[in-house]
């Protein structure tokens, strides 16, 4: 049995143990995908272990993106600039590459699944940590006319835009600063995860225009996609479809089949409520 899994610490709440097992069975793969925690002080050690013993593929989640990023013999070039790696694929001759599949998760959660468009769009996105890092150059891929990282630390926002400049329009910004309206506004800052919001003036949004997303997502809308429905947001999203999408990019990569995520999605929503 073709074995795989994801590597977390903690790991009890994954769902992608899950999301792997209806893909296998909507595709007919015959596989295994477990959840492992990995120890805090010993995640190489235990990703090397379980390639040895015949791992073929595993996802990497908290807090490990960076190490596995340091682990593997070769890179993508999206986890290059991400500068983190959420999926790891064993080659037949041992080496072990390193991919990441959050940002495309995040792009066609957003133009698929919504069908909004990104081309031309001027994008607001929130955060500067690791979750912002690891989309911004599939963003930029999709020509956005401008792509502005707010941020509460603005020089972490600024390092970010520095790394990117090459890939396409893309400013540093304080909230504060931000006093025109967005096409579209990402929040990735883990504020949601506290309940909380990013300090932000009302003048991003455009009553009837402004489309967001917020990676978090939750069984109730999170505390930004009510913020900002409250202001007559067009559309809010959540992130349970990029949860599933770069799962399914990660499915891909190990089997070459591309599942269809909306019956997947479906169910992961109703298992939510
Ligand atoms: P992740 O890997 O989830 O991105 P991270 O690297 O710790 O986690 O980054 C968390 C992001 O959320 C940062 O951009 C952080 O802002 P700072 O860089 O100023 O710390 C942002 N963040 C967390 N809590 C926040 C809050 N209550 N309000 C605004 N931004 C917040």
């Amino acid at each position: 049995l073709d074995q795989y899994g994801v590597f977390g610490n903690p790991i009890g709440h994954s769902k992608s143990p899950l999301i792997h097992r209806l893909f296998a069975e909507q595709t007919g793969q015959t596989m295994s995908y477990e959840a492992l925690l990995a120890p805090l002080d010993g995640f190489a050690d235990f990703a090397r272990d379980f390639f040895a013993r015949g791992g073929r593929g595993a996802n990497v989640t908290v807090p490990f993106k960076e190490q596995a990023f340091a682990l593997v013999n070769q890179l993508s070039e999206r986890a290059e600039r991400a500068g983190a790696v959420n999926t790891l694929c064993r080659h037949a001759d041992g080496k072990l590459l390193g991919d990441n599949t959050d940002g495309v998760g995040l792009v066609r959660d957003l133009t698929v699944n919504a069908g909004w468009s990104l081309a031309d769009q001027r994008i607001l996105l929130l955060g500067a940590g690791g979750a912002v890092r690891g989309v911004l150059q599939p963003l930029l891929a999709h020509k956005p006319r401008e792509l502005v990282i707010a941020n509460r630390t603005l020089s972490k926002a600024e390092t970010l835009a520095q790394h990117f400049a090459d890939l396409g329009p893309v400013l540093a910004s304080e909230f504060a600063w931000l006093q025109q309206p967005f096409d579209l506004i990402i929040n990735g800052t883990s504020a949601s995860l506290a309940g909380e919001l990013p300090p932000l003036p009302a003048a991003v949004i455009k009553p009837g225009h402004t489309r967001c997303y917020d990676m978090m997502y939750s069984a109730e809308p999170t505390a930004f996609n009510r913020w900002a429905s409250d202001l007559g947001a067009a559309a809010c999203m959540d992130g349970l479809g990029m949860l599933v999408e770069q799962a399914a990019e990660a499915f891909l990569l190990w089997r070459g089949v591309r599942p269809d995520s909306a019956p997947v999605l479906a169910e992961l929503r109703a298992q939510l409520a």
